[in-house]
């Protein structure tokens, strides 16, 4: 049974029971549609949306998964102040010691290692010197993860997506309010220079009305895909399974932010539809000798997915999926307001009213006037970091808000909203591109909450 038929059921029992003994607000959040019906948690456990972190001067850290990623991020962790590496996992004995001696090279003190299978990490995360857990270990892992890590009491964060299912999504919205630990999704692309600071004209208002954006993940990975190592031994497995847009996050993220989803706005439903395949079978063909092992996969997820998402205040978002096929890079990153329309690859903007009419004016050209402050603070840290600089600005931005005690800039409703479109584009494709609901897991706290997302666009750093 899909996640969601099986929900639908139990949802329809749960709706008596919550009609029955749910406060207003809980009944509130249920407004439009049954799947959504979920009974108050007993305890009463609390939303997550905005909560803060404790205050602490060290941030004790601890990864689960140190390949490629996972040492990346650990690098980029390693250049902050105050942080302290205590505890590292992966299957493979000598990734974890590549990344202990990155900590000792940079004058701390050896973490401990996990490396005793694939479930050592349920033993890492009962640790008492551990403030957050951060897993980069391959999809599937990344829900059982978290999961230890909020019934061990510890704030964790994820790479993307943070789950493949949407019972997966409730179970850690479930988890987090029960536990009041964030759970968050490691979502660099919210800190790049170019959607920062196109927040920041969000913020002041130069868009005028929000309208219509686009997200992509379009990145030609077939090499990394056919690799005998790193991602190669696992990526190209959800496209032998699954018929999905299986990588949201980058693209919607950083739209979210912009829509202010979950602070007024959220995802209502989506259709989605894919091409044929091609991309995969293609490359075998001309790259794989014919005794590979990798003869007998057969390739069921189509290459170029389309995703079409409507929110509740009816702004509209493309999200596409491709990464089989011959490209340059693309996150698409567009956005459509009544005033003014911004472009990514290359970054440009064009403002109603600019002189010179209807031309691209450089993203570039309009920093002076429009830079995030924490770009600003940052830009020469971050010079060689990951990612063009933004993973060390999402690492430096997590560790401050660690410790100053603030709320981070997503939660964990952020992070199943932008996974979710996974289990949903399937769900609409195998009902030939329906629409497919997204759940509302904040339970209506979107209406009312206020403080906007992402890191604050006038404050100094
Ligand atoms: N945010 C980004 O920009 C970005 C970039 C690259 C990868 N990623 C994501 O990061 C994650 C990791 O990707 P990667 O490129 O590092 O892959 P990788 O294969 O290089 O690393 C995965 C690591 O996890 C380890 N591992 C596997 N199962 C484990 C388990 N049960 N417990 C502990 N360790 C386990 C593997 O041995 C390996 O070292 C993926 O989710 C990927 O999508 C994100």
């Amino acid at each position: 049974m899909s996640d969601l038929s099986r929900r639908e059921l139990l949802a329809s029992a749960a709706a008596a029971a919550a009609a029955a003994m749910a406060p207003a607000r809980l009944l509130a959040a249920t407004d439009d549609w049954r799947v959504d019906l979920r009974a108050p948690v007993a305890g009463g456990n609390g939303s997550m949306l905005g909560v803060p972190f404790e205050k602490r001067d060290v941030v004790r850290i601890a990864i689960v998964g140190t390949g490629l990623r996972g040492r990346s991020v650990l690098n980029e962790l390693l250049a902050i102040e105050g942080v302290q590496i205590t505890a590292l996992a992966d299957v493979v004995k000598d990734k974890a010691e590549r990344a202990a001696a990155m900590c000792t090279r940079a004058g701390k003190p050896a973490p401990a290692l996990f490396t005793e299978g694939e479930r050592d990490f349920e033993r890492l995360v009962r640790r008492d010197d551990i403030d957050f857990v951060y897993t980069a270990t391959p999809w599937q892992w990344h829900t059982p993860v978290m999961r230890a890590a909020l019934k061990a009491g510890k704030h964790c964060g994820s790479e993307v997506p943070i789950a493949m299912s949407v019972d997966e999504c409730w179970e850690l919205v479930e988890l987090s309010e029960q536990a009041q630990r964030h759970c968050l999704l490691m979502e660099n692309c919210c800190y790049g220079q170019s959607e920062l600071t196109v927040l920041r004209m969000v913020r002041e208002g130069v868009f005028g009305t929000l309208l219509h954006a686009e997200a992509a993940y379009l990145h030609d990975l077939r090499a990394i895909l056919f690799e005998n190592k790193d991602e190669g031994l696992w990526r190209r497995a959800p496209h032998t399974q699954r018929n999905a847009n299986f990588y949201p996050t980058h693209g919607l993220g950083p739209v979210a932010q912009y829509l202010g989803v979950h602070r007024g706005d959220r995802f209502d439903y989506m259709v989605s539809m894919s091409s044929g395949e091609a991309g995969l079978t293609e490359w075998r063909a001309a790259k794989e000798p014919k005794d590979s092992a990798k003869w007998s996969e057969k390739y069921v997820a189509g290459d170029m997915n389309s995703s079409l998402i409507r929110t509740v205040q009816g702004r509209t978002i493309l999200l596409q999926h491709d990464v089989v096929n011959p490209r340059p890079y693309s996150r698409l990153n567009n956005l459509q307001g009544s005033k003014a329309i911004f472009n990514d690859y290359p970054p440009r903007v064009y403002i109603e009213g600019t002189p010179g009419g209807e031309r691209w004016t450089p993203l570039a050209d309009l920093k002076g006037k429009y830079e995030h402050p924490l770009w600003a603070a940052l830009s020469d840290r971050a010079k060689n970091a990951g990612h063009g600089g933004m993973d060390f600005v999402m690492a430096y931005r997590l560790v401050q808000c660690l410790k100053q005690g603030l709320a981070p800039d997503f939660d964990v409703y952020d992070a199943v909203a932008w996974s979710v479109p996974f289990p949903l584009s399937e769900q609409s494709m195998k009902k030939g591109s329906a629409p497919i609901k997204f759940p509302d897991f904040t339970r209506g706290a979107w209406k009312n909450a206020t403080a906007p997302q992402g890191p604050s666009t006038t404050a100094t750093w």
